[in-house]
């Protein structure tokens, strides 16, 4: 899956072809209403005001693909970045082709804005820093590991070359799970997944944010919640915006991912030190960050009836469409309780 993704020049990410949007192969909520990232920066600039004399506001974007979310957000912060102080936008993606194409659009953004945009290969670079660190859609693009019940314990289900073409392996050998060893699987066959990598990125944040929150968004569900949804597991394989059956059909030209094993992350964030502000569905944080305010904003200054409706079809999209999708919000624990009206404090946390 890591090479599948992210060989590079090869790489489903890493070929320099634009993978977003209607000509590509997916979208996420990013492309489908601007409304998702004014209200992340909504919430982004009361974190801001929470930090206080933090100056300048860094906000650190891992992942951020094609830049939708990255621009949205810098252009919604417009105002706020001329009335309080500095903010930079840093955007960090493993995908040169894709990192540099994205720091183009988000450059011209932050231009108008006034935000300074900078991008970097990874977010250890940024040494420690205040602000705010951001992760759409990220974690389930991350390289997991698939491991099945065969009813007398745990088999690791990885991928061999025959040869002549790649297929499906097995092994009895099967190295411990980070967060605790899995239960035993409550029917034959039972797929869990886990991502390391996934896990690694609140580790890796929580080395260099001091003070302020890391936002995850992302599809999945806890362990106990998809051995019971998808007890075959989650892997799906993308192209064109069609599921393909075989995960291991053209390679590099086509998208992999996984659901987030969000009780495996959790895990990682709680033993890296990181306090759990809110974990509930994408849909209910965005209504707890000002997407009904801004919503109702936004009709007003619609100018016809057919803008309107428009308008709110792509808002049911936003909300109903990503029905699947979950926001972990985390602050450090060396910050001291989170303020009020910022990190809303037990709100959904350990659902
Ligand atoms: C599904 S896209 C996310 C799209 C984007 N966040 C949005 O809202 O539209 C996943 C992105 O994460 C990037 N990525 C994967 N692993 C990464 C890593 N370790 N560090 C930084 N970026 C990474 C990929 O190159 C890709 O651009």
């Amino acid at each position: 899956m890591d090479l599948a993704l992210y060989a590079e020049g090869l790489g489903f990410y890493t070929a320099g072809r634009s993978r977003f949007g209607p000509g590509g192969d997916f979208y996420t909520a990013s492309h489908v209403h601007p409304l998702f990232a004014a209200t992340i920066a909504r919430h982004l600039e009361g974190v801001r005001r929470s930090l206080g004399s933090a100056r300048p506001f860094s906000i650190v974007e891992l992942g951020p693909g094609d830049g939708a979310l990255a621009e949205g957000i810098v252009r919604s912060l417009a105002g706020a970045a001329t009335s309080g102080g500095p903010i930079e936008y840093v955007l960090v993606d493993r995908s040169e082709p894709l990192g540099l194409r994205a720091r183009d659009r988000v450059e011209r953004a932050g231009r108008a804005a006034g935000i300074r945009v900078r991008s970097r290969p990874d977010a250890g670079g940024e040494g420690p820093f205040s602000g705010a660190v951001l992760a759409n859609e990220l974690l389930d693009a991350q390289p997991a590991r698939r491991l099945r019940w065969t009813g007398a314990g745990w088999a690791e289900l990885g991928v061999r070359w025959d040869g002549s073409r790649l297929v499906a392996a097995e092994s009895r050998t099967v190295r411990p799970v980070g967060g605790g060893p899995l239960p035993p699987g409550e029917t034959d066959g039972l797929v869990v997944e886990v991502s390391p990598s996934a896990e690694a990125f609140v580790r890796e944040v929580a080395d260099h944010l001091v003070r302020g929150v890391l936002l995850i968004l992302d599809y999945g569900m806890e362990e106990s919640e998809l051995r019971r949804a998808h007890p075959a597991g989650t892997l799906a394989a993308v192209r064109s915006h069609r599921t393909v059956s075989d995960p291991l059909d053209r390679p590099g030209e086509t998208d992999l991912s996984t659901f987030v094993n969000f009780t495996r992350v959790r895990a990682a964030a709680r033993s890296a030190g990181w306090t759990e502000v809110a974990f509930d569905r994408q849909a209910e944080a965005l209504g707890r960050w000002g997407y009904p305010e801004l919503l109702s904003e936004a009709i007003r200054r619609t100018r016809s009836p057919e803008e309107e409706v428009r308008l709110r079809l792509g808002s049911k999209n936003l909300l109903f469409g990503f029905d699947r999708f979950r926001a972990l919000e985390l602050v450090p624990a060396s910050a001291g309780p989170p303020r009020d009206g910022v990190t809303h404090e037990g709100r959904g946390a350990g659902r």
